[in-house]
């Protein structure tokens, strides 16, 4: 039994779903939603703090500032209250209102931009601008830059890569969906050394610019950016997947529908996960796909039929296939292959 002093303290490691039975491919989906902020960014957020901590950048008059779509601000709204910094999170009007709700709650200073940078670069772009003015006008001031820090992919290269390995020393393909692309980068750096080959799946969001195509709308926040991510380093990527917000929303629906309620980027990572193991022969493959947060955050979006249907057509819902045991139908996604 854990007993803990500090909400950072408590991380759920070790929880497993099999998908199996829900779409007819064997699948394990890692669950990193069971910790006090709610996400995997709690990992990325603390290795980031505790280093700038360690370097003497951080100290006790400094104010923590970032730009985040959602997780990562509430997870330093945790640590931030936890450890007694401000913390002010630069976010735009894609962030979720129960996610903004819970970092004002935990004492944070939330800024929310509407409007796209006027040169280029998108609602990021603003966000990136707006963090910049604010440092440079008060030197009190501290940005992590989770898009840069290498503190974020050494979160997943130091405890999600390992702790994956622990359960399954056979494990063939990993399925990891991109943001900052910091798990993607921890999780594949520490897996090329690993002592039988992994394929990485990189899972973005079609509309996503990550993997070079030009930026689209894209509705569903935590997946995706509409620029390059520095951190990307596409030599330790096999393939790159992308799936229509569509079906992202049609299987976090359908996992919904069997009781399990996940955030937007687990339903795109399973559907491109199903996707590619239609496609290729998964006979006697271990496949596992990481689950960043859970759903509570999206009910006001993906769970509400206003909205979807808003946005999606008022028809998306009705067309949804009905949630036949064993199996779901899927449409191929599009597939960036690399040779393996
Ligand atoms: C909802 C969500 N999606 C995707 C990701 C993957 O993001 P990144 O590439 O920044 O590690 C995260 C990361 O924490 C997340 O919280």
């Amino acid at each position: 039994m854990p007993v803990i002093s500090v909400p950072e303290a408590f991380n759920e490691e070790d929880l497993y779903i099999d998908l199996e039975s829900m779409f007819g491919r064997r699948l394990f989906l890692k669950c990193e939603g069971f910790n006090f902020a709610g996400s995997i960014k709690l990992k990325a957020a603390t290795e980031m703090v505790e280093s700038a901590e360690r370097r003497g950048v951080l100290t006790r008059n400094s104010i923590l500032v970032e730009s985040s779509s959602g997780n990562l601000g509430v997870a330093l709204s945790m640590i931030a209250a936890s450890k007694g910094y401000r913390f002010v999170c630069v976010t735009d009007s894609r962030c979720n209102l129960a996610t903004r709700q819970m970092m004002e709650a935990l004492g944070s200073q939330v800024h929310v931009i509407a409007h796209e940078h006027a040169a280029g670069g998108g609602l990021l772009g603003a966000r990136l601008e707006y963090v910049r003015s604010l440092c440079a006008a008060d030197d009190r001031y501290v940005w992590l830059s989770q898009y840069t820090n290498p503190e974020n992919w050494k979160a997943h290269y130091r405890r999600t890569a390992p702790a994956i390995a622990r359960f399954f020393p056979k494990l063939d393909v990993l399925f990891i969906g991109v943001g900052t692309t910091g798990t993607l980068m921890g999780c594949a750096r520490w897996f090329r050394s690993w002592h039988r080959p992994v394929r990485i799946v990189a899972v973005d969001s079609v509309g996503s610019a990550i993997f070079g195509d030009p930026p689209g709308r894209r509705m569903i926040p935590g997946l995706g950016m509409s620029v390059r991510p520095p951190l990307l380093d596409e030599s330790y990527v096999d393939e790159a997947v992308h799936v229509e917000e569509t079906d992202t929303i049609r299987t976090c629906r359908q996992l919904a529908k069997r009781g399990f309620l996940f955030g937007g980027s687990t339903g795109t990572v399973v559907s491109g996960a199903m996707s590619w193991l239609d496609r290729h022969d998964s006979r006697g493959l271990t496949t596992v796909a990481i689950a960043p947060d859970l759903g509570e955050r999206y009910l006001d979006t993906i769970y509400q039929t206003n909205w979807v249907q808003a946005l999606y057509g008022a028809d998306f819902l009705a067309q949804e296939a009905p949630a036949a045991p064993g199996t779901t139908a899927r449409e191929p996604s599009t597939v960036h292959g690399r040779p393996s």
